[in-house]
């Protein structure tokens, strides 16, 4: 293939980010004209972390079931097998329930750290069959967020072992949590012998590999653009899928790269725990 064709092809879905980028700017700036002239709270502007959280939980609010309408690869099946006892990480306002089969989950815990995201995570649930069954909880991923409030629900007790999740679902979220490996550890000694991770996550481009360099170029350059400042913390260039292999024994470990040569690609696929 020669230069020009290659590209006439390629150009489009490099620069797909620039968009979202743009996107997460405009929010960002609304977010401020908000908080002064509609909530009259100017003092907010001072806390930057709440700043970014409004501004992000803003965009998907508007956004997310858009950007949800073509999920990567597989995980719209490997969603609809979740079953049991369920974790879900980060759900935002639930915009993937719709893949799930509702009848097969006996509960479904959400771990959801923006609260402007839980009006339409609880409304999401009800719309796909959970209601009584999805429980949003104000929380993290990290264990010193998730723990406490999985206790405080009742799904841990003292006399239990921890291990009590049949699967647990993380989606689109490793990408924004801020120490990943230790989050990633936390979640793999949640999970039963035997029980089932399904990922679906964005990651470093495998340029070495199947990948492209000039993707893994670009995705220095967008981080370098403020990506994580404007898009909720998330980071393009994380080794998502060696931390996921690192947490622990597995006996089976199966993700696959989805559009490899872009800057957010992903992998997606299940990991299911060695038994004890
Ligand atoms: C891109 S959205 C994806 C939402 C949903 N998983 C989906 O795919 O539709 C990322 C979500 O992760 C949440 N999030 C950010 N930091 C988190 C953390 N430390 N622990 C858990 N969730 C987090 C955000 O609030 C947001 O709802």
């Amino acid at each position: 293939m020669g230069l020009y064709e290659w590209l006439g092809n390629n150009i489009p879905t490099l620069l797909r980010p620039t968009l979202l980028l743009s996107l997460a700017i405009y929010h960002f700036c609304m977010t401020i004209l908000e908080v002064i002239f509609i909530q009259h709270q100017p003092s907010l502007l001072l806390n930057l972390t709440q700043l970014r959280h409004k501004s992000f939980a803003r965009l998907w609010n508007r956004n997310g079931a858009a950007m949800s309408i073509d999920m990567p690869g597989p995980i719209t099946e490997l969603l609809s097998q979740c079953r049991g006892l369920v974790l879900d990480i980060g759900p935002g306002s639930g915009e993937v329930l719709s893949r799930f089969d509702a009848s097969k989950i006996t509960a479904m815990y959400g771990a959801e750290p923006a609260a402007d995201l839980h009006r339409g995570l609880l409304q999401n649930a009800e719309k796909h069959g959970f209601a009584g069954k999805y429980h949003a909880l104000l929380c993290g991923a990290e264990p010193e967020s998730l723990i406490p409030a999985l206790y405080e629900a009742g799904v841990l007790d003292r006399d239990r072992a921890t291990e009590v999740f049949d699967e647990i679902c993380v989606v689109r979220v490793l990408c924004g949590v801020p120490s990943p490996r230790e989050t990633i550890r936390g979640l793999y000694a949640l999970l039963k012998p035997g029980g089932r991770m399904v990922v679906c996550e964005h990651v470093v481009n495998p340029w070495r590999t199947e990948g492209s360099l000039a993707a893994r170029l670009l995705q220095g350059v967008y981080s370098a653009m403020g990506w994580p400042f404007f898009m909720g913390g998330c980071a393009l260039q994380r080794h998502t899928a060696e931390w996921l292999r690192e947490a622990g024994g597995w006996k089976k470990f199966d993700l696959q790269y989805v559009e490899p040569q872009t800057a957010i690609p992903f992998v997606v696929g299940e990991l299911i725990k060695a038994d004890a």
